[in-house]
């Protein structure tokens, strides 16, 4: 399985200090916040990694990361989005690295207390269709800012819901997605949502819809450090006390 992490996007939520720099480059206790995400899909088992980016700072990754060897990465790619049109836009920028090898997303503003490596080993055995990992919120202002899935009785997935006024559960869709390499087809065929982005979240349901979406509720901590200046210092405290990425 190759990975693909994301570090595009206009990062205007951090503004002023996404002004100065790339949202995925401020601090994370005492790490540049991207090294989080790479760290965990080399944990996770995933050496073969694309990094996309764009803006004015894009150079810096490379600065930071170079060829990923000290990192614990076999190959490194990177790849520049011309503009912030959307996660979903974002990882089609991917395609021919990914090779027709399926492919482990990882959102760089998300942290995480403990190693998704199982998700990556079920993944693997499942062998089509996508895979998607959920948080426990219990919290429904926190799930307005998220993907928040609905359940069937059986527990299935029949819906995600991006930022919904009223959540229909308690749990919300983590920026970390498996996928079989078809999603470069159904990316697209992807029409601009109402805020002008290919969203992440109508690939998922196109997954939901064909009854191939699969998912596992991830142990431990779950941040989204570019969500507001607040979760960005609250995932900072997490991490300063209690670490990330264990295995
Ligand atoms: O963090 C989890 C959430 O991420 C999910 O619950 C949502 O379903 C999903 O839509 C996403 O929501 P966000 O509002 O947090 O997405 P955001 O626009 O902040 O983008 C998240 C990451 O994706 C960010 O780290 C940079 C990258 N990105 C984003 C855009 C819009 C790109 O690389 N290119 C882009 O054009």
């Amino acid at each position: 399985m190759r990975g693909v992490v994301l570090a595009g996007g206009s990062g205007t939520r951090l503004h002023p200090l996404t002004r100065i720099t790339n949202k995925h480059l401020l601090p994370i206790y005492d790490r540049p916040m991207i090294s989080y995400a790479i760290e965990a899909l080399v944990m996770a088992g995933i050496t073969e990694i694309m990094l996309v980016t764009g803006g004015t700072h894009a150079g810096e990754f490379l600065r930071l990361l170079g060829n990923g060897h000290d990192y614990g990465i076999d190959r490194l790619s990177y790849a520049y989005q011309d503009r912030p049109g959307g996660i979903a836009e974002a990882l089609g920028l991917a395609e021919r690295f990914a090779d027709d090898e399926p492919v482990l997303v990882m959102l760089g503003d998300n942290i995480v207390e403990q190693t998704f490596r199982s998700t990556v080993e079920s993944f693997t055995a499942q062998g089509s269709g996508a895979r998607i990992i959920l948080t426990e919120e219990e919290d429904p202002v926190h799930l307005r800012h998220l993907g928040v899935p609905e359940f069937d009785e059986a527990r299935r997935v029949i819906r995600i819901l991006e930022k919904p006024e009223e959540p229909p559960s308690h749990y919300a869709v983590t920026g970390i997605y498996c996928y079989s390499p078809d999603v470069f087809r159904i990316i697209g065929t992807l029409v601009p949502s109402g805020r002008g982005e290919l969203e992440i979240t109508d690939v998922n349901n196109w997954y939901v819809d064909q009854g191939s979406m699969e998912y596992d509720v991830l142990q431990g901590f779950w941040g989204d450090a570019g969500e507001s200046i607040d979760a960005y210092y609250a995932v900072n405290d997490f991490v300063r006390q209690n670490g990330a990425n264990k295995g």
